[in-house]
């Protein structure tokens, strides 16, 4: 990657619906690999949705704008037009707020998997997985610099994990399969002061200047050794304002009350999509 022009994820007028709900409602962004980008916003307001719609989960529909990984030479490949296995290997990935567990499945033969189908895109099901004491020397290693115990990748991925461990676990792939560009989904919540600032030194560590990072957080710690290039702010599924680090510090201590009158428009969609749900809860009326 020499000269000005690096590789971006880039992201335009994305819609997005949820069983018919429309969640999205034209979200703009643009990460570059080396970058560091906050995202913010109150509970529904959809940073989980925006996370899911990049990756391709089925339940997220895509009702209009675009998502492109734009090369260093301008070359686009559309990633709505690729499945989600095919993104993950396109260097694109994301880490749950709540994964899933995979009973009977030990975390470091996932690993292996995922590594492998990640390091060559066109291996077929049922090839070769990549070379047993080469992955195993490779996890040893990344478990120690994240001064996690090797014991831990033997359990079966998420069962029975405590929150911080199931974050643990998130960072450890993120170690591991090395992507373009990466979502995480509030990796710090459930973890005590200290874990979150283990988990934001790793995130640092592994980051550096060939990944792109969308930190999806409440709270500002995460970012203590990943200062944001941009902070964006989300409401009622649009990112209404981006600021520097700066802006993170405020909406942490002083919360949304401020944008919400800033953007009295987003407010009110965010009450008119509240209002959508509590009705579609209630039973309805005879
Ligand atoms: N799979 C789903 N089924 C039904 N509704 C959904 C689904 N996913 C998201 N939603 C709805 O979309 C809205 C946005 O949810 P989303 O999870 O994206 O918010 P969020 O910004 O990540 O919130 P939080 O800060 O609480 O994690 C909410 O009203 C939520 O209930
Ligand atoms: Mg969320």
């Amino acid at each position: 990657m020499g000269g000005e022009a690096k590789e971006q994820l880039v992201i335009r007028g994305l819609h997005v619906a949820v069983e018919g709900q429309e969640i999205l409602k034209g979200v703009d962004l643009t990460i570059g690999r080396g970058e560091v980008h906050a995202l913010m916003g109150p509970n529904g307001s959809g940073k989980s949705t925006l996370g899911y719609a990049i990756m391709g989960h089925p339940s997220y529909e895509v009702t209009a704008g675009t998502i492109h990984l734009v090369a260093a030479d301008g070359g686009r490949r559309d990633l709505l037009a690729m499945e989600p296995d095919e993104r993950a290997r396109a260097g694109v990935f994301l880490a749950f707020q709540r994964p899933m567990s995979i009973p009977g499945v030990r975390l470091a033969d996932f690993l292996r998997h995922a590594v492998t189908n990640v390091r060559n895109p066109d291996r077929k099901e049922g090839e070769e997985l990549m070379p047993m004491k080469e992955f195993r020397g490779e996890l040893k290693a990344k478990m120690a610099e994240l001064s996690m115990d090797p014991e831990f990748s033997r359990r079966y991925v998420n069962d029975g994990f405590s929150g911080g461990e199931m974050k643990r676990a998130e960072i450890l792939q993120l170690a591991m399969l090395r992507p373009k560009f990466a979502i995480l989904d509030e990796t710090d919540s459930g973890l005590d002061a200290d874990a979150v600032r283990l988990a934001s030194e790793s995130i640092a560590r592994i980051g550096g200047a060939e990944m792109g990072i969308l930190v999806i957080t409440h709270h500002e710690q995460l970012l203590e050794h990943n200062v944001p290039l941009q902070t964006h702010v989300m409401l009622g599924g649009r990112i209404v304002e981006s600021g520097g680090p700066e802006l993170a510090a405020e909406l942490h201590k002083r919360g949304y009350e401020r944008i919400r009158s800033a953007y009295p428009e987003a407010a009110a969609v965010e009450r008119a999509m509240q209002d959508e749900k509590r009705a579609a809860a209630e039973p309805t009326a005879v």
